[in-house]
């Protein structure tokens, strides 16, 4: 029996909650494929804060190192909200994504069939579904360049730098035509290379990448025409690559096309096997502790960690297809919910995932 080591950050909010039923669905999936999944649950964000007046604790790190993968909720809220940007609860994203060396970030856009209704676009447009990959640069870029205020004759300035070296863009981009590999052969990188300097760095790098991947077909798009055609034709799309901030907006503008945030999983993968999986949605304050947010994200998101970490692509195949079967038995938490529909919580959602599985 193999033993797999998680780390669970449950984070704030409707992290623990949405953490809870996740745990739940992993043991079922230990139960039934004969594998042992063995946590240590460690702090971070609003909680760690409030319980060691820092939101990324060392032990937590530690802990996070000397695991397989971690498994992380959310975290920031209402509470922390006047905090100095230095000291709030999300710096321990950034902290963790650091410290774990974890640049790439995998944002799958799934349209689930049965969810099509949700979709805010024509049926038109997205006739047989939506399958699109956002991978996105997370450790460079404009949100760790240099950054800072200076006195300009226009008042106060506040500055901060977008830089990417070829060494960064390289390692995304394998990334990315790795991925193309194994789905539909195209990858359209994503970049502002009309105005920035940066971004011409990154396309030439990306195209030098892809003569290595001759099978994958290589398109270039400049981020605006990108946020366009994201609601125009999105079926074109495949692989994304591009960097961290736009990588930021485009993959929670595919991630609307598909439905409701409740639903997105993500994972954030360092060299070797070892990655962060986490829902793409927030602490949602507005619903924590009312047993109403939607574990989906998250369980799926442990699926993506059985696959990517732990190479389990059957015990992920059975996750996935449990909360499709949900889906299709007509079960919905309030996020995904039709008008005057009666909608489930958060640990009805988790019964009714195990007991498929
Ligand atoms: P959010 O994603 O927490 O919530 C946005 C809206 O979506 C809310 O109305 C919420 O109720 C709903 N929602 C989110 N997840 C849901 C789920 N699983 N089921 C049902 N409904 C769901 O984003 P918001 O409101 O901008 O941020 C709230 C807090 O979360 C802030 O402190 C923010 O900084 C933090 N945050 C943390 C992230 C993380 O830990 N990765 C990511 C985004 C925000
Ligand atoms: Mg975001």
């Amino acid at each position: 029996m193999m033993n797999y080591k998680i780390a669970i950050v449950p984070g704030d909010g409707i992290g623990p909650e949405v953490i809870g039923q996740t745990i739940r669905v992993l043991d079922k999936v230990g139960e039934k494929f004969g594998h042992k999944f063995e946590y240590t649950e460690v702090l971070a964000g609003g909680c760690a804060i409030d319980a060691s007046g820092t939101c990324l604790p060392q032990e937590t790190i530690d802990t996070c190192r000397a695991s397989d993968a971690v498994l992380l909720g959310a975290v920031g809220g209402w509470k922390w909200d006047t905090l100095p940007g230095s000291e709030r609860p999300e710096m321990a994203l950034l902290g963790l994504r650091k410290e774990l060396g974890l640049f790439a970030n995998l944002r799958p856009a799934l349209l689930f069939e049965d969810l099509a209704e949700a979709c805010p676009l024509k049926a038109e447009i997205v006739e047989g579904g939506l399958d699109i990959v956002v991978v996105r640069e997370l450790t460079g870029g404009i949100y760790f360049g240099e950054k800072g205020t200076k006195d300009t004759d226009m008042g106060l300035a506040a500055y901060d730098v977008e830089q990417y070296a070829e060494e960064e863009v390289r390692r995304i981009a394998e990334v990315a035509f790795d991925m193309a590999m194994k789905r539909n052969k195209k990858v359209t990188s994503v970049d502002k290379a009309n105005v920035l300097e940066s971004s011409r760095l990154w396309r030439r790098v990306v195209a030098e990448v892809g003569e290595k991947y001759p099978e994958v077909e290589l398109n270039n798009l400049y981020i605006d025409n990108a946020a366009m055609q994201m609601v125009r034709n999105p079926k074109q799309f495949d692989v994304i690559v591009t960097s961290n901030i736009f990588g930021d907006i485009l993959s929670d503008e595919a991630s609307m096309i598909t439905g409701s945030i409740g639903m997105l999983p993500s994972a954030s993968l360092a060299t070797g096997n070892f990655g962060m999986y986490e829902p793409v949605h927030g602490s949602a304050p507005d619903i924590a502790g009312k047993d109403m947010a939607n574990p989906m994200a998250t369980i799926l998101s442990s699926a993506m960690m059985l696959r990517y970490t732990f190479g389990l692509s059957d015990e992920a195949d059975a996750v996935e297809s449990a909360v499709k079967k949900v889906l299709a038995d007509g079960y919905r938490t309030s996020d995904i919910a039709k008008e005057g529909e009666n909608a489930i919580g958060t640990v009805k959602t988790g019964d009714l995932i195990v007991e498929a599985i």
